[in-house]
């Protein structure tokens, strides 16, 4: 039962946040109860308290930056064996799950619908889900396993995304067996006065909230939980827009395994300088990622004396942790992030804005936050062409395409 007209009122008065009722005699009963349950599970002292951090600077001047430690698989000799034993063991013994965050919207590619559905233009036609789930499967297969699948959505993309799966008969894996979706948190989004948007529909607007979310969406949708029944112990979590993601390394579990670590994370080497990558690196003595939207061009550019770039471990979304680290991970919250978007919004009369430059602060939280919470991880540096195909832009952009992952794709499964 949710709250009533008078006690959302309140609640509303006291945050500063009245407008959010504007609408609320013109919609149907339907729409009045969602709209006062969004109010009543609102967390509102953390809207006012991201609002008020819009105008600081995200990250602390005086944090302490500097390289991290790797292991170069391809470098590794009699040792890429020992850790390869390790890991395929544990595969073996049905330890791994894969997670791929698909929370995102295909709309940088120009694409209506769930970015796993995109099609990146080879003959088969294959989506990003179906060229995934085919390496997933033909690498369970070298273990006589069938990898578990979790996919993350968010409310966006979730019907079209389950409704994609039935369509295609889930790839061969089954429902609820060993493919679960869940949902990913989100957060309103606010105006430059802090004002909560009010979208088309006349509920309070909301916005997928990062992957930093992940965390405490495995936990709370029932999916660590589900893990555990399963007997997993180690779980590699990806995203969708990589065609050439290695969910299954036996290499990279081995010496999660062996060094006793609870998250190891791939990387390639940066292409060059300002390729829009993270990098791994140590922020205050602790493992971080600094995004390409942070780091100065002195320490992008900086190299070490053997020429190779001091900060060029790119952080390529590929990272795998403990099922343990994931629980605490997701008991602590996360910083968030702040862009500033194009958001369209019901006014004070009712009528649809649609602005045509950013006009709404939307907070996301990154995974890679929470690797601050562990004291050491280990770092595997893979090669490029490998394992990193990404799909970000348009082909009109040139980089990070349908056509350079087509290429690179082709390259690798040797495909004319
Ligand atoms: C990301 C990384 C960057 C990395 C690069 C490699 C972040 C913030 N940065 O940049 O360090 O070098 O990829 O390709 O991630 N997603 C969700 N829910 C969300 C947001 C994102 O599921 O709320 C998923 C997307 O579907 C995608 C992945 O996370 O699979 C990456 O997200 P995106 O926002 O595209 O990150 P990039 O800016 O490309």
């Amino acid at each position: 039962m949710s709250i009533n007209i008078e006690e959302a009122k309140s609640i509303l008065k006291k945050y500063g946040q009245e407008h959010i009722l504007n609408s609320y005699e013109k919609l149907d009963d339907h729409y009045k109860k969602s709209l006062l349950n969004q109010i009543e599970t609102m967390d509102f002292e953390l809207i006012n308290s991201l609002y008020k951090n819009t105008d600081k600077k995200e990250k602390n001047e005086n944090d302490e930056i500097t390289p991290i430690d790797y292991l170069d698989k391809y470098k590794l000799k009699d040792e890429y064996k020992y850790y390869e034993n390790i890991g395929k063991k544990a595969i073996r013994g049905k330890k791994l799950a894969a997670v791929t965050m698909a929370g995102g919207q295909g709309t940088r590619l120009g694409h209506d619908g769930p970015k796993g559905t995109y099609d990146i233009g080879l003959d088969s036609h294959k989506s990003l889900f179906e060229l995934l789930s085919d390496t997933l499967k033909e690498e369970g297969k070298k273990y006589d396993v069938t990898i578990p699948w979790f996919i993350m959505t968010s409310k966006e993309n979730n019907k079209d995304t389950i409704e994609f799966f039935e369509k295609h008969k889930y790839f061969g894996f089954q429902k609820d067996k060993n493919i679960f979706f869940f949902n990913q948190g989100e957060l309103p989004m606010v105006n430059t006065e802090g004002k909560i948007l009010i979208g088309e529909n006349g509920l309070i607007k909301q916005a997928a909230d990062g992957h930093g979310g992940i965390y405490e969406s495995l936990v709370k949708t029932g999916m660590v939980k589900k893990m555990k029944e399963l007997g997993i112990e180690w779980v590699f979590i990806g995203g969708v827009d990589n065609c050439l993601v290695k969910m299954v390394d036996p290499v990279l579990m081995g010496i999660a395994i062996d060094k006793n670590v609870t998250v190891a994370c791939k990387s390639v080497v940066k292409a060059n300088p300002h390729e829009k990558v993270g990098v791994f690196c140590k922020r205050n003595g602790r493992p971080n990622v600094i995004e390409y939207s942070e780091i100065t061009d002195e320490m992008a550019e900086a190299r070490d004396k053997n020429g190779e770039l001091l900060y060029g471990e790119s952080h390529i979304l590929c990272n795998l942790f403990s099922i343990e680290a994931i629980e605490r991970m997701g008991a602590s919250p996360l910083p968030y992030h702040v862009a500033f978007k194009k958001a369209s919004y019901l006014d004070e009369n009712g009528e649809l804005v649609v602005p045509d430059s950013p006009n709404a602060y939307k907070f996301e939280a990154f995974l890679f936050d929470a690797f601050a919470a562990v004291d050491e991880m280990a770092v595997l540096r893979v090669k490029r062409e490998e394992e990193f195909a990404p799909v970000k832009n348009a082909d009109s952009v040139g980089i990070d395409c349908p056509k350079t992952a087509r290429e690179l794709y082709k390259k690798f499964y040797h495909i004319d």
